[in-house]
């Protein structure tokens, strides 16, 4: 639409009526055709206890099948296990990548378990930081690794979370969107789900545990994304086969008793937490930009970077260099000083220990060396008894 209202002043910036149209309202068409053409990425960490169904839920959330091998319940520490995928729906093409634990709660002593993880999630913003800073940097081609979310499995034990489920989830509530997931939903009964979800979130807010609260300020989602916080957690059934039910094959699980069925929302959650993951990309991508300015700020300050002085007054990158600089080669100085002096004292030292034993044997103190003009040894030529 050409606007056509009066002149009018914003900011020290006026407002101009168009008389005609120029085309720039072409901009936005623009910015997503350079999307579609870039692609899409997208990093999901699954943490759980080894065997919860990680690669299962991930092959059921969409729609393929990330084979995966079974991991060992014995090694010495936790790993960390990601493989990228590139999938494509329509025009758009999505660069999946997917990490997940391995060895999570199989150690005797869990109270580090959540030391590689927290490594991990450090180590891809600050991979995306030296990107950041190199003169010659290239962020459009960059393969972003920073984790967008975090799906937190629980055990469908039906009593409460685990010691190691708060350590980890509190480790990592500043530095990653944690969503929290009942892994292998179908092995507990449904009032008992009820009770569970309700217990895993009051022990949440009472550990003082943030997790990924789906936004309500956009009203075309609030009312979804409303009702589904009222979901958490999502109590997730995955599977990585299909079965035949009437002339579809759906998947699911099949038992003695009945089949559970993935895509059946009465059955379990999976379908919503694919929607919600699906509909709130961008929201999750945003949250995790808003994390990495965060960990951005302390590495930045550790450095020594600021951007205003004691007094509040800017300070240009040419100035926090020179300071910089300037605290460099004070440090030096000092250093080399330290050296002088403590060279200076054991020449001192060593000379007044000379002395005395010249004096004590009361007769000419020799010098004797080793090739190497070192490894001195003193002696008295009467005696040739070691005096040092
Ligand atoms: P690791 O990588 O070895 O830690 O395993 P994982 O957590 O990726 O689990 P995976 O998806 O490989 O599943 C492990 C076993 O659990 C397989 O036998 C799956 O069939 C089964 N499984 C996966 N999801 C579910 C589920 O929702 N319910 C039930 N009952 N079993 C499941």
């Amino acid at each position: 639409l050409i606007s056509m209202s009066k002149p009018t002043q914003n900011d020290g910036c006026r407002t101009l009526p168009l008389s005609m149209h120029v085309g720039f309202d072409s901009l936005p068409d623009q910015l997503l055709k350079k999307s579609i053409k870039q692609g899409f990425c997208f990093n999901i960490l699954c943490i759980g206890e080894t065997g919860i169904g990680k690669s299962a839920l991930m092959s059921s959330l969409f729609n393929t099948n990330f084979e995966d091998s079974p991991s060992t319940h014995f090694l010495p520490s936790v790993r960390l296990r990601a493989q990228s995928y590139e999938i494509q729906e329509s025009n758009v093409l999505l660069k999946l990548t997917f990490v997940k634990t391995v060895g999570f709660g199989d150690q005797v002593n869990k109270a580090d378990s959540y030391l590689p993880i927290v490594d991990y999630i450090d180590a891809q913003f600050e991979a995306y930081l030296e990107e950041e800073l190199k003169v010659m940097r290239s962020l459009f081609s960059y393969h972003d690794t920073r984790i967008h979310v975090c799906l937190y499995f629980i055990s469908p034990t039906g009593r409460s979370l685990k010691n190691i489920d708060l350590l980890t989830m509190r480790s990592l509530d500043s530095k990653v969107n944690i969503i929290p997931v009942i892994g292998k939903a179908d092995s507990i009964s449904k009032t008992e789900l009820q009770e569970f979800k309700k217990k895993i979130m009051t022990e949440l807010v009472t550990n003082g545990i943030q997790i990924y609260q789906f936004p309500t300020d956009d009203e075309t989602v609030s009312e979804m994304n409303t009702i589904t916080n009222g979901h958490l957690p999502f109590a997730v059934v995955g599977s990585m086969e299909k079965v035949k039910i009437g002339n579809k094959m759906v998947r699911a699980r099949q038992y003695p008793w009945g089949i559970v069925k993935v895509e059946n929302e009465s059955h379990c959650d999976t379908v919503k937490l694919r929607r919600m993951l699906c509909t709130n990309m961008e929201d999750l991508r945003e949250k995790t930009c808003a994390y990495y300015e965060l960990y951005r700020r302390c590495r930045l300050e550790k450095l020594g970077c600021k951007d205003v002085g004691p007094e509040n007054e800017p300070v240009s990158l040419q100035e926090v260099f020179e300071a910089k600089r300037l605290e460099f080669f004070l440090e030096m100085e000092r250093k080399e000083e330290e050296i002088k002096q403590r060279f200076v004292q054991r020449v001192n030292e060593k000379a007044a220990m000379l002395e005395e034993a010249e004096q004590q044997a009361s007769m000419p103190v020799y010098l004797e060396f080793d090739s190497n003009g070192l490894n001195r040894k003193q002696f008295t030529q009467q005696t040739r008894e070691y005096v040092l």
